[in-house]
């Protein structure tokens, strides 16, 4: 294992060039390094076994393992799938996706006691996470439950959550990304009587609509992130799959439908809206049900979040259609990348067919058969126990989650993950309800904490990014050239470094030895901002409200590219975040104790570092 790790560590710096040299002194280089080597510490548990006193009410065998489907036209694809074996309990607990690679659905009532064996059958080892359950820590899917291959995990809870889509997925430091994208990802909804008594369209009337972007080769095989540009701003597809099914099309009666959607890409986000114009009615999100339906222009969707919609064909012509697209938008990459994808500064390299924030179709309803009757929108759909900040036990104080986005490294709080490295402001004393504030960290080094959130003064001074991300600014530290040296394999060597900048390192990248004079002015706005980008946050646990968003007067005009997509009216467990956005959440920390996540639902930055511990105590 240390053999592995100092390959790594060695790969990884012949990789990143010279560039990343000039960072090694600097504090917070060395630990940021360890967060993305795997040098954090995580103890290895023996797998937990069924509990004689548990009497479970379902139970069920969940297999990770390796397969191939057919997902394009010709050769099958090598994937990683959940597949699942019902043992107890009521038959339709499990709904298999007929040809796909997803995981089956998983449909819970609240209130059952579920035992969920986890066999690990791949060549590495992996845990699984219940993405939006109220659980137990040590039945969360933290890292440090992960499992070899062979080895089988058992799961034993009690379903506390209100109905809602959740999701399921593998959670191991540093490869959940990888392991999502192969494949290994499936929807968990939890049913309940309240949601019951709306009698939502169910059945043939209920579609899940899981939206995932992949890349493949000629030979049909995924391809995965191939530079540290891809980990950088997340690693971006050019095919939209739909329940792992490319140009996804439904078949529709002419009445209401209940579309249950998930964004289950690592990085993609999607602005959701209807080709021809008609506004999306939503009636839940991640937690669950709204109070009552919010009609929208078009929803965001970044990754991890879910919807659910409320679509009525009523009306519309046997032969008509309908098409789900994303519509455009900016802002959520940073400004370059975004140029570069879009095929713009001679960006061969990172060019993409299917740019974020580009116009494309995500799936098209086809209107086939006429009917005269349709349920109705219920106009008030559920009761959310609101709290108000007064209810905080910090009103006066928020629980800071500082995003930091600088060379080699996506932290929070300024640290990169590891585990045992509970600070101050990340122990939260049970059964409380937290103020929380989200916001970006970069521009000022340590002190920038500060002036946006009270109770960051505490770790502001330790902060060890601090110094890193200051680095940033105008120093011109070569970042992407370092990157692109790697995907290169060297080829201009050092040059990128000296004063030229961020952008006079990409550009000599990708233009072989073209060097990149004149560009360092540009690097006047200093790498913090230059890295600024959309980052999804995701709290494990129990689901948040969202109290306010703000937004800098700077970022204004791109942000009106997606600001009416955004819905505060249901529970949330990940919120987007946009460059020079503050959101404040309250959070309810109930139940139980130990370990909670927090990190970035862009999964290339979660696996970066991108993510941290809560101690519940
Ligand atoms: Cu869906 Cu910790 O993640
Ligand atoms: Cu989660
Ligand atoms: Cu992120």
């Amino acid at each position: 294992m240390s053999n592995l790790k100092s390959n790594s560590r060695r790969h990884f710096l012949a990789q990143s060039g010279l560039g990343l040299m000039a960072f090694a002194g600097m504090p917070g280089f060395l630990r940021a390094m360890e967060g993305m080597q795997g040098l954090h510490g995580m103890p290895k548990l023996a797998p937990n076994k069924a509990s004689p006193n548990f009497n479970p009410d379902v139970e069920f065998d969940l297999f990770c393992r390796s397969n191939t489907a057919s997902i394009l036209p010709g050769q099958q694809t090598q994937v990683q799938q959940y597949a699942a074996l019902l043992k107890k309990g009521p038959k339709e607990t499990i709904a298999d996706i007929t040809g796909s690679y997803l995981g089956p659905l998983i449909h819970l009532q609240k209130g059952q006691k579920v035992r969920i064996n986890l066999h690990n059958k791949l060549a590495e080892p992996t845990v699984t996470h219940w993405h939006g359950l109220h659980v137990p820590a040590a039945m969360d899917g933290h890292p440090m439950y992960v499992i070899d291959p062979g080895e089988i995990l058992v799961y034993e809870f009690e379903v506390l959550n209100r109905a809602g889509m959740n999701i399921y997925h593998p959670h191991p430091h540093e490869s959940t990304a990888k392991q999502v994208y192969n494949g290994l990802a499936g929807a968990l909804f939890v049913h309940d009587e309240e949601e019951a008594k709306l009698e939502l369209p169910s059945g043939e009337y209920e579609i899940p609509v899981v939206i995932q972007d992949r890349l493949f080769d000629e030979q049909n095989q995924l391809i995965y992130a191939r530079s540290m540009h891809d980990r950088m701003i997340g690693f971006y597809g050019d095919r939209i799959l739909v329940n792992g099914f490319p140009d996804f099309k439904i078949d529709v009666a002419s009445r209401a439908y209940r579309l249950r959607i998930l964004n289950g890409s690592t990085a993609r986000i999607y602005k959701l809206g209807w080709d021809d114009g008609t506004p999306v009615t939503v009636i839940g999100v991640d937690g669950g049900l709204l109070e009552k339906p919010e009609v929208k222009p078009y929803v965001m969707l970044a990754p991890g979040e879910r919807l659910d919609v409320w679509a009525d064909f009523s009306g519309r012509n046997e032969g008509s259609q309908l098409v789900m697209r994303s519509l455009p938008f900016s802002g959520v990459l940073p400004k370059m990348a975004e140029r570069m994808m879009r095929g713009g500064m001679g960006g061969m390299m990172h060019h993409n067919k299917l740019p974020v924030g580009s116009d494309y179709p995500i799936f098209t309803a086809r209107v086939t058969k006429k009917v005269s009757d349709s349920p109705k929108l219920p106009p008030q759909l559920s009761t959310i126990k609101w709290h108000r900040i007064t209810d905080t036990a910090n009103p006066d104080k928020p629980v800071p989650i500082g995003i930091s986005e600088g060379p080699m490294a996506m932290l929070l709080n300024g640290r990169p993950y590891a585990y045992n490295d509970i600070q101050d402001f990340e122990r939260i004393k049970v059964n409380t309800i937290q103020l929380m504030e989200i916001f970006h960290a970069h521009g000022g080094g340590g002190g920038h904490g500060k002036e946006s959130s009270p109770a960051s003064g505490e770790h502001g001074a330790e902060k060890p990014s601090g110094g890193m991300m200051g680095m940033g600014h105008g120093g011109g530290m070569g970042m992407m050239g370092g990157m692109k040296h790697g995907d290169d394999d060297q080829k201009g060597g050092g040059q990128g470094m000296g004063g030229m900048g961020m952008m006079g390192g990409m550009k000599h990248g990708d233009d072989g030895q073209k060097g990149g004079q004149g560009m360092g002015g540009m690097m006047g706005g200093g790498m913090g901002m230059m890295m600024s980008m959309a980052h999804p946050i995701h709290l494990h646990g129990q689901q948040f409200q969202i109290v306010s968003r703000s937004i800098s007067a700077d970022e204004e005009s791109d942000y009106a590219t997606v600001s009416e997509g955004f819905i505060e009216s249901g529970l949330k467990d990940v919120v987007l975040v946009m460059p020079g956005e503050k959101v404040r959440i309250i959070k309810p920390f109930q139940d139980f104790k130990g370990l909670f996540m927090y990190h970035c639902h862009n999964l290339e930055h979660e696996d970066m570092g991108m993510m941290r511990d809560f101690l519940v105590e």
